[in-house]
């Protein structure tokens, strides 16, 4: 898979269906010309794939994902999707421990760590967030939330030191507050998260993309992206409109 940084992926959460998926690109797509120094990601809602696919057919530059995957490959487990499915409806990445997972559905590290080793299974890319709570960062322990996250997403893949895999740091009280990291704030855990990921994936790991995700404007996305460390973005709020995902994407 080959993604040229930076990485601009726009995460639409629940929103955007079909309708709206199509009618987002078409405006999208026709200010947005193919760009050879830059992948754009973008995670619709599931139901909403097949249209984006379509949509994206001759676009190299564009990619998608699924914002959340079930472990099983297939059988009784209503309401869930399987990585193949993913990957047939044009995924190619898949989000893996979403602060909205971790903290609305209350999904466990047992989890993300069976879901990232079952999109490695699977064949795609996991795209693992991590991040800390307001009040573990109060208490001085992001950091060693942020590695414990890392160390247990991954914790069952096999295939570390040979197959790609991306991460987003998304600090928790950044996530939908207008409450940004500073670039330096985000640089510090980046590098944090760049030695954990030399430890776990070897030479690989100096180059697995870091995206930074939490409250990324059109007005702050260009200093964020110039943060070293910072190879991408990881965007909700400021996604859903095309103009200001335009601006983001050519940041
Ligand atoms: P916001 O950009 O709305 O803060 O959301 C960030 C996020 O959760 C992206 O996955």
């Amino acid at each position: 898979m080959t993604m040229n940084r930076p990485i601009l992926a726009a995460n639409w959460k629940m929103n955007n269906g079909p309708t709206s998926a199509r009618e987002f690109m078409k405006s999208f797509l026709d200010q947005y010309p193919r760009q050879n120094d830059r992948t754009v990601l973008f995670f619709p809602p599931a139901i909403s794939l097949t249209t984006m696919a379509a949509a994206i057919a001759d676009r190299r530059d564009i990619m998608l994902g699924v914002q959340n995957v079930y472990w099983k490959d297939q059988g009784a487990f209503t309401g869930e999707l399987s990585v193949g499915m993913a990957r047939d409806a044009g995924a190619r990445v898949v989000l893996v421990g979403h602060s909205e997972r971790r903290h609305v559905f209350g999904e466990t590290d047992e989890e993300t760590a069976l879901k990232c080793a079952a999109v490695e299974r699977g064949g795609l890319t996991p795209l693992l967030c991590v991040g800390e709570l307001l009040d573990q960062r109060e208490a001085g322990n992001a950091e060693s939330v942020v590695v414990q996250q890392l160390r247990a997403g991954f914790s069952q893949m096999t295939q570390l030191a040979t197959r790609d895999v991306l991460v987003a740091y998304e600090p928790v009280w950044a996530i939908g507050t207008g409450k940004t990291a500073t670039p330096e704030d985000a640089t510090a855990m980046h590098s944090v998260i760049r030695k954990e990921l030399s430890a776990l994936c070897g030479d690989r790991g100096r180059i697995t993309p870091i995206l930074y995700g939490g409250s990324v404007t059109s007005a702050n996305a260009q200093t964020l992206l110039g943060a070293p460390q910072v190879d991408g973005l990881l965007v909700g709020g400021a996604s859903l409109d095309a103009g200001s995902w335009l601006a983001v994407a050519r940041a």
